[in-house]
């Protein structure tokens, strides 16, 4: 059908396929780049569970080591059994910590988490030779000012700390960077996180811990808010509420 340009029917024409070309663009532009956010997203997870492994290799692509060396799990909290599911990676643990239906209020929120999702990722970390090396399980909780997100790595015999590494924190800048400083992380490693009786142990001590001190890693003067909110958030996830079901069906299941 003809019509005139300058007509309102050309006008309308005109108005309408700038408004759907418009539209398709700003689409397809939301669909890439949430594709590229979740790339993002799962390169920063593979990264820092593969630092927290100890593993993280400069010469290898970090894409393959983690595909050759980290198995992603994900754990039912309550029951510790492991849940099927494809995508691990892409497991969003923050939505499922958030939704009142993937997630529960602590009864104990020593991390001050509020909620703590029913379901989390976890990594089992093994060597070139396929023994395992480690366990690499997500950690957060409150340190003075904000939410500090990590992971902690445990060694096989699921009580020697492999290694610590946080994400993301908000903690003041120039006097909590230690939550980052490899020269203060590294003092966590090797430390138990129980003691004999199999309770949680692990502790920031202000004027540093002792010689010999096998659960004790050294707060920093004039930060110990933000050291004694590491050291809860580590106590609430590997206390009853967070990962102490799973580990003990873990090492049973070991035992057969
Ligand atoms: C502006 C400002 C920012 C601070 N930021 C932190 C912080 O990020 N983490 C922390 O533990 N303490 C921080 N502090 C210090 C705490 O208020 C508190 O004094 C300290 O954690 C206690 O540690 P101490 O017992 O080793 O002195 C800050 C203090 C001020 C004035």
């Amino acid at each position: 059908m003809a019509f005139k340009k300058d007509s309102v029917m050309g006008t309308m024409v005109f108005i309408i396929s700038l408004s759907l070309v418009c539209s398709f663009m700003i689409t397809g532009t939301a669909e890439i780049l949430k594709e590229r956010k979740l790339v993002k997203k799962r390169d920063e997870v593979q990264q820092f569970v593969l630092k927290a492994a100890g593993i993280a290799n400069s010469s290898v692509d970090f894409r393959e080591l983690f595909a050759t060396r980290v198995q992603p799990k994900l754990v039912d909290l309550e029951t510790g059994e492991y849940i099927a599911q494809e995508n691990i990676l892409d497991f969003d643990g923050r939505m499922a910590a958030i939704n009142p239906e993937t997630s529960r209020k602590p009864k104990k929120d020593t991390a001050k988490i509020k909620s703590r999702a029913d379901q989390v990722r976890i990594f089992e970390v093994f060597d070139a030779e396929g023994k395992l090396t480690s366990i690499v399980m997500p950690i957060y909780g409150k340190g003075l000012w904000s939410m500090m997100y990590g992971y902690l790595a445990v060694e096989p015999d699921l009580n020697t700390i492999k290694n610590i590494v946080f994400y993301e924190h908000g903690e003041t800048p120039g006097i909590a960077d230690f939550v980052t400083d490899p020269a203060w992380t590294s003092l966590w490693q090797g430390k138990q996180l129980f003691d004999a009786k199999g309770k949680i142990a692990i502790k920031v001590i202000k004027g540093g811990a002792k010689a010999g001190d096998v659960h004790g890693v050294d707060g920093v003067s004039g930060a110990t808010r933000t050291g004694v909110g590491i050291q809860k958030a580590v106590e609430f996830w590997f206390g009853v509420e967070g990962y102490q079901t799973f580990l003990h069906r873990f090492a049973k299941a070991e035992e057969k």
